[in-house]
């Protein structure tokens, strides 16, 4: 997978199906499907850490996870998240974060928001990573936004998303998120749009793709789940079911069989 690969099965109408992960073990089950993309997202630090919002995850921590992703699938093509902060520091200091990640097995990075931040994806692009952007519902900027709101609801605020989006794709960047956004807003930037691969979250139908987060489709996540996410699988009930039916076995003595023991 690539960027002119992504780009080839948008012209032809294909829906791009992304999602996250984090760990190797993961990884290794997504690499057996047809994802076309993984994202190693700052999610990282709620599902994989506990935190309570994104920005709480460091740079240390999401190089490790793309370093682990990138060993469990090495044919897909991986896009890390910048962390929080980072493409707001200098350009050595934020070019030196780019270049940890690509080394660790990214091929893309992914920057939220619009405003300073193009100045640091033009850098990347210059760099020649490939860059996504990331409007909307921006989780890195959950305290000035308020909270986790659907972004778009007025004409307005359309405007300034589809602003938003023409900048991206004017800078440069290959696709761009959309979390959080009403359906009208999705498709007043899809119509607005060139060439950008529209990637929603939370969005509707009428994106190029869509990215849950792995957790959250899997059904890993026992909170309370937004609006957007189907959970296509119960992961967390059955691990906790089966780690359940070992204890019992274990105390009862039905495990380890014989069969489970080494002969003498
Ligand atoms: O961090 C993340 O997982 C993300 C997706 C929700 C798009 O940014």
């Amino acid at each position: 997978m690539s960027v002119r690969r992504l780009r080839i099965r948008r012209r032809r109408g294909e829906k791009l199906a992304m999602v996250t992960a984090y760990d190797w073990s993961f990884a290794r089950l997504i690499a057996q499907t047809d994802v076309d993309a993984i994202l190693v997202g700052d999610s990282a630090a709620m599902v994989m850490h506990g935190f309570a919002d994104t920005p709480s995850v460091p740079l240390d921590a999401m190089i490790y996870h793309v370093a682990s992703v990138a060993r469990g699938a090495p044919e897909k093509f991986i896009i890390a998240d910048i962390p929080f902060g980072w493409a707001h520091r200098s350009r050595d200091s934020f070019m030196d974060a780019v270049m940890k990640l690509v080394s660790a097995g990214a091929h893309a990075i992914k920057v939220e928001g619009t405003g300073i931040q193009n100045e640091s994806i033009a850098l990347a692009l210059d760099a020649g990573i490939p860059v996504m952007g990331h409007i909307g519902l921006t989780p890195q900027h959950v305290h000035r936004l308020g909270g986790h709101r659907v972004q778009g609801k007025s004409e307005g605020a359309i405007e300034t998303l589809v602003h938003e989006a023409k900048q991206l794709e004017d800078i440069g960047c290959f696709g761009c998120v959309l979390e959080c956004v009403i359906p009208a807003a999705a498709q007043a930037i899809q119509a607005a749009l060139e060439s950008m691969i529209t990637i929603g979250i939370g969005a509707g139908s009428e994106t190029d793709g869509q990215i849950l987060v792995m957790h959250d489709l899997l059904g890993l996540n026992q909170e309370h789940q937004p609006r957007f996410v189907r959970r296509f699988g119960e992961i967390g009930q059955a691990t906790t079911d089966a780690v359940s039916s070992y204890i019992d076995a274990v105390r009862d003595v039905s495990y380890p069989s014989p069969e489970e023991t080494y002969a003498s």
